[in-house]
């Protein structure tokens, strides 16, 4: 698979420059995973990572996307080096870490924190407890522990609950708990597996908000691995689409929530993006709506107001039956399904200046509309001369 360098985007296009890649904090080249078959009579070999090459860029926050057992998981355990990869380099902070001794790898990830799907925090320990852990075995100083762990708790917003233990604390609480815990030695890296997956809906959006506050504050490169496009819109500058151990797609987020390009990324984008009416939905808009209907993409070629404008100056009503806009990366993505009313040529003409700045589709009416019937005309008169 070609090299992939997850640097800024035109286009839709990955730039590969030197630049690029040498701000990349992690690159992973040609990093192939087989777990070998456990005995005669275990279960097969799985090749779990399948020559993936990437660059992670530092500073970024980059989203890892794929179904159940596609690799992502293993993916981010050969970063941290939790697992061995069978083929490839893996180079963290510009050091090789595939062939590091444990002792040499143990350094490698105290500079890497990690959050987990469960928490995984000490149970028998309170919250000021399970956050001093990483500091105590990373040598810090009694007085310094105190004062460091206050810091964390503070910055987490739990600040009043140093005393408690996990089991009394909410899912968020305890997801709060074990990000102050990964960045207790300030990594630089910080990898997320599923951080969200246990939380509700209003739960996962403040600690998404904390996490990009992280990213932000202290410049962590924040890796996501989640099922969740919803995650990937609201925090991710850059994302990677897995499939079956392999990298299918990747890019900036607005790219490829604009245009996904491999089936499974438009399958996940579209659990994300509601704004496209499905054929049902359709169907009863073509009943209740006797106009021509037209779905409209919006983005930043085509926002808004320059659709509305483009209609009104050729003097066609437009109403909006269907659809939404939204802020991805700060920047508007959506699609908008309008009825329009007034002369056919007139929308005919709109609807070529607007195809010059962005995708259109026309959908079917319950009643022909009016080009058609003049093709009609058109043949049945070509069909008696
Ligand atoms: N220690 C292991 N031994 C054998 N096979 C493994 C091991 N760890 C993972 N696998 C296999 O490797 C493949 C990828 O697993 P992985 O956990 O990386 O997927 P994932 O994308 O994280 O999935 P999920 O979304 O369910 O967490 C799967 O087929 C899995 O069964
Ligand atoms: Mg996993």
């Amino acid at each position: 698979m070609a090299e992939i360098v997850l640097g800024p985007v035109a286009g839709g296009e990955v730039i590969t420059s030197q630049e690029g890649a040498m701000s990349a904090i992690v690159s992973l080249h040609h990093v192939s995973k087989e777990f070998p078959r456990q005995g005669r009579s275990g279960p097969a070999a799985v090749l779990a990572v399948d020559d993936v090459s990437l660059e992670v860029e530092r500073g970024s926050v980059l989203g890892i996307v794929g179904y159940s057992g596609a690799g992502k998981s293993t993916l981010v355990r050969l970063i941290n080096g939790l697992e061995r990869s069978t083929g490839g380099s893996i180079l963290v902070k510009g050091q090789d870490v595939t062939h590091l001794s444990e002792r040499e790898l143990r350094k490698v990830r105290a500079g890497i924190g990690m959050i987990f799907q469960q928490f995984n925090l000490l149970k028998s320990r309170t919250v000021y407890g399970n956050v001093a852990y990483p500091l105590k075995v990373a040598g810090w100083k009694k007085e310094d522990i105190k004062p460091r762990v206050a810091q964390l708790l503070d910055f987490v917003g739990i600040a009043d609950k140093g005393d408690r233990y996990p089991r009394r604390l909410s899912g968020g609480q305890q997801q709060r708990v074990g990000i102050a815990r990964a960045l207790a030695n300030n990594p630089d890296i910080l990898l997320a597996d599923e951080a969200t997956s246990a939380l509700d809906p209003e739960t996962t959006n403040e600690v998404l908000k904390l996490l990009r506050r992280v990213n932000q504050e202290f410049g962590t490169t924040i890796i996501v691995i989640t099922h969740e496009m919803h995650v990937v819109r609201e925090i991710c500058d850059a994302v990677v689409m897995m499939d079956k151990g392999r990298v299918v797609e990747s890019g900036e987020t607005y790219s490829v929530f604009k245009q996904p390009r491999a089936e499974s990324t438009r399958r996940f984008v579209a659990t994300a993006v509601h704004s496209r009416p499905s054929r049902e939905t359709l169907d009863r808009l073509a009943t209740a709506h006797p106009g021509r209907l037209v779905t409209v993409a919006i983005s930043e070629t085509a926002p808004t107001p320059v659709v509305a404008e483009i209609f009104a100056r050729l003097g066609i009503h437009s109403g909006v039956v269907f659809g939404g806009v939204t802020e991805i990366q700060h920047r508007i993505l959506g699609s908008l399904t309008y009825e329009l009313n007034g002369d056919a040529g007139a929308v005919d003409a709109a609807l070529a200046q607007l195809a010059l700045l962005t995708a259109i589709e026309e959908h079917a009416t319950s009643s022909p509309p009016v080009h058609s019937a003049t093709e009609s005309v058109l043949a049945s008169s070509g069909g008696a001369s």
